[in-house]
């Protein structure tokens, strides 16, 4: 079976969250399942960089005129041997600013014509345009390879395509002139297509055409469904003649464990906690909080944004702080969570810090010396923060839903007795059962017996990617399996 993997992110090349992380694991992981695939991304300026022997297999449309993208293909430096494809394209891609927008964090005006491209190349591909490698799957990750399986389908290819949310609130919204400028038929336009209330929508169109849908946990898959989290799209997703599969994301155990991570100062396992005792004192010294072995290290690495719940931790940090601890945060974006944590940093010199910044080995280097990560998100599609704070001996304290849901067991009374609790949860999303919650791993952290076997327990999780790959396999089958039958009925 050969799978075409599209995507806007992938480690290391270029990351804005989790998408990267998956996009970046997934392909080794059905190669050891014995999948060919291959990856296609927008060609940003460090993928441009790291394509090498690079050779053009097909010009793409350019609707608005000017230069047309071409996709190329070529060896990704940081991907070993595997081929891979790339839409060179200067003028769309290679700006200064971020992935997706200027660098005011503005999204650009133009990411319809940015991420287009994406789906034409899954096009080009699946019609031979490279006529050394022929896609059975297209496999389309969030809304920017959304039009993916819309454009397969109205030129009426025999490629089958998956379409993976990895986070139903981002889904590629435009105005309706937008349209024009996708080199697709008229046909595609309406209820049954690209269109949402009178705008274009990217995840809609992937949602339509897949064969197969998914999301990246069992918990979301049901929530997307119900319209209290659908956004909009929930009865796209109830319609679905394949239903909505939900496949736990992994982790890349090779990059994301303290036994191997070259970005720690000391390395450690679970046999020898030595090194996170190092970690930690490391990161108060060289970030200027206190020197407390004993104060227990909360942690927040995440995107600022409304989804990660951050508002609710600034309510209880004040009474969190008054029982002791300390708190890290290595995050940016919404400028009033920026500003709350850099007030209660001013105001709790030692104890409260805050890292404005996207650090990749600040990240490694915090999981590592946390004792607990906040991970209060409003929604959660799968989550990975809490995967790697297990794997680095830190307990997630976590809103029990989406992925959060399926990857934690909270702390109760039972739970600890049966020897099951590897984190803590709040059920409600408020002020008072955060605090609640938070209060509980406060209390743990008083009995260092008890919580050196929650940490023993939390470390000895595995989230494999081969699982998740399998899964993957047998959703590719399905999905060659519906194309040919609809191939079939005409
Ligand atoms: P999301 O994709 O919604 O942001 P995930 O938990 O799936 O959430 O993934 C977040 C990823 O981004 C993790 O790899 C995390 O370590 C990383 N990350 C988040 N914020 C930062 C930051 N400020 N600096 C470095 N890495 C970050
Ligand atoms: C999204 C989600 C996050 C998930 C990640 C990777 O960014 O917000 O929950 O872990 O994608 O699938």
């Amino acid at each position: 079976m050969r799978v075409l993997q599209a995507a806007a992110e992938a480690v290391p090349l270029v990351k804005t969250g989790g998408l990267a992380d998956v996009v970046g694991a997934l392909p080794d992981a059905l190669a050891r399942a014995g999948v060919a695939n291959r990856l296609l991304l927008p060609g940003f300026g460090a993928v441009r960089a790291a394509l090498k022997a690079p050779r053009t297999v097909a010009t793409l449309p350019c609707p608005w005129g000017g230069e047309p993208p071409r996709l190329v293909t070529g060896r990704l430096e940081p991907f070993g041997d595997a081929p891979a494809y790339v839409v060179v394209s200067p003028d769309l891609y290679e700006r200064p600013g971020g992935l997706y927008g200027d660098p005011s964090g503005a999204a650009w005006a133009d990411n319809h014509r940015r991420f287009a491209p994406l789906a034409w190349a899954a096009r080009a591909l699946a019609r031979g345009a490279d006529t050394r490698w022929l896609p059975d799957v297209v496999h389309a990750h969030d809304w920017h390879a959304g039009l993916v399986p819309a454009a397969l389908s109205h030129a009426g290819l025999r490629t089958a395509s998956v379409m993976t949310v990895h986070n139903l609130a981002y889904q590629g919204l435009f105005p309706a002139q937008a349209f024009l400028d996708l080199d697709l038929p008229a046909a595609a336009w309406g209820i049954d297509g690209v269109e949402f209330w009178g705008q274009v929508s990217f995840m809609k169109a992937g949602l339509q055409h897949a064969q197969a849908v998914s999301t990246v946990s069992p918990r979301y898959a049901q929530e997307v469904q119900d319209p209290a989290m659908g956004c909009g799209l929930d009865g796209v997703l109830r319609a679905h003649p394949g239903g909505v599969a939900g496949i736990l994301n992994g982790v890349d155990y090779a990059v994301w464990h303290p036994r191997v991570d070259a970005y720690l100062p000391q390395r450690f396992d679970a046999a020898d906690l030595s090194g996170k005792a190092a970690c930690k004192a490391d990161l108060q010294r060289s970030q200027g909080l206190r020197p407390e072995r004993g104060a227990m290290l909360m942690a927040v690495v995440s995107r600022l944004t409304s989804q990660k719940g951050l508002d609710l931790l600034l309510q209880v940090l004040p009474q969190a702080l008054a029982h002791g601890g300390q708190l890290v945060v290595l995050g940016q974006g919404d400028a009033a969570l920026e500003a709350g944590f850099a007030s209660a940093a001013q105001a709790h010199p030692g104890q409260v810090l805050l890292l404005k910044a996207h650090d990749e080995a600040l990240a490694h280097r915090i999981f590592a010396a946390a004792d607990l990560v906040l991970v209060p998100s409003r929604f959660e599609p799968c989550g990975l923060t809490q995967l790697y704070a297990m794997a680095y001996g830190a307990l997630p304290l976590v809103h029990h839903v989406g992925g959060l849901a399926d990857t934690v067991v909270d702390a109760s009374l039972e739970s600890l007795e049966d020897g099951q609790a590897t984190g803590f949860a709040f059920y409600r999303f408020d002020a008072p059962s955060m605090q609640a919650a938070l209060r509980r791993a406060q209390l743990l952290w008083t009995r260092p017996a008890q919580w050196a076997q929650m940490r023993q327990r939390a470390m000895a999780q595995r989230f494999d990617w081969d699982r998740a790959a399998q899964a993957y396999v047998a959703l590719y089958t399905q999905a060659i399996a519906r194309r040919s039958a609809l191939a079939t009925l005409g």
